[in-house]
């Protein structure tokens, strides 16, 4: 497995393997990584000659008064793990190497990113936007995996490459979850034992949510309200969003029709979670 962490060594290794007419999968990742990321990965190596995964903590994505500075690292077991699924090389740019001093292009999204994160994380995806393009342009990507855990992130991202004609595929790849249910997160990592257990109110939500939806819940509002009250049944849990979208424009809607989606953000003490579900419905 060959490390690069300049887009120069980049550029030359995927001239290379086009040269040879392999196929090229990414997996873009801020590391720390988990069985999440692993699942992106392995589908990858699956459905891909050559796999490329990024380990970048984008800093354009993170507001003044995020987690940038405390956001977990691992590069040495982010290897390790890499390399056992048959990753052929890892991208670990510094951040200089991916923003010169006086960079000042960015990839603005209008619309999709109104609600949800992009409500109460103001720049947060115009950073993942710009970084994305970023290693769409160095890696030359034939397909690009991400997670349906951020939903919006991956409406995002599919709007981007419709939008700005990338060639690109990009697969979602479903929720890894904690046997106990919890959405695999590198932010778990934040959470003490405590806040670990209180944690579970979010995939607990979730399934309420399915539940009313499948029993024909239709109305957005009372959907929210129901998952509202069960999460304030929690007393270390604030909630920061709980919303029923379109899945595709990601704008509220009243009555439920289509695909939609459910998501909810919430604080356990300081930490922020987040979790969904999407369902189509006639
Ligand atoms: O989902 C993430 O980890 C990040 O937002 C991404 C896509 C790697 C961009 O920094």
């Amino acid at each position: 497995m060959i490390i690069a962490q300049t887009v120069a060594e980049v550029r030359a290794q995927i001239r290379q393997w086009k040269k040879e007419g392999c196929s090229i999968g990414l997996v873009p990742t801020m590391g720390y990584l988990h069985e999440g990321h692993a699942s992106l990965a392995k589908q990858s190596v699956i459905s891909c000659d050559k796999t490329v995964a990024s380990v970048f903590v984008n800093p354009i994505q993170f507001g003044p008064s995020e987690d940038l500075l405390s956001y977990p690292r691992d590069f040495q077991h982010d290897c390790a793990l890499l390399e056992e699924i048959g990753v052929d090389l890892i991208f670990h740019p510094s951040p200089e190497e991916m923003y010169a001093p006086d960079f000042c292009t960015y990839v603005e999204m209008e619309h999709l990113t109104t609600q949800l994160c992009g409500k109460s994380r103001p720049g947060h995806f115009r950073g993942v936007c710009t970084v994305v393009s970023k290693l769409f342009h160095i890696i030359q990507p034939d397909k690009a995996f991400f997670g349906e855990k951020d939903a919006q992130q991956l409406a995002v991202i599919r709007r981007m490459v419709r939008d700005l004609s990338f060639d690109i595929e990009i697969v979602g790849c479903p929720i890894v979850r904690e046997a106990d249910g919890l959405a695999k997160s590198s932010r778990n990592t934040y959470l003490n034992a405590e806040e670990r257990q209180a944690a579970l109110i979010l995939s607990q939500s979730i399934l309420l949510g399915k539940k009313l939806v499948e029993q024909g819940e239709r109305n957005g509002q009372a959907l929210i309200n129901a998952l509202k009250a069960h999460i304030e049944t929690e007393p270390l849990a604030r909630v920061d969003y709980v919303d029923v979208v379109d899945g595709i424009t990601m704008q509220p809607i009243e009555h439920l029709q289509g695909k939609i989606l459910v998501a909810i953000a919430v604080f356990i003490g300081k930490t922020r979670l987040i979790d969904n579900f999407s369902v189509t419905l006639s």
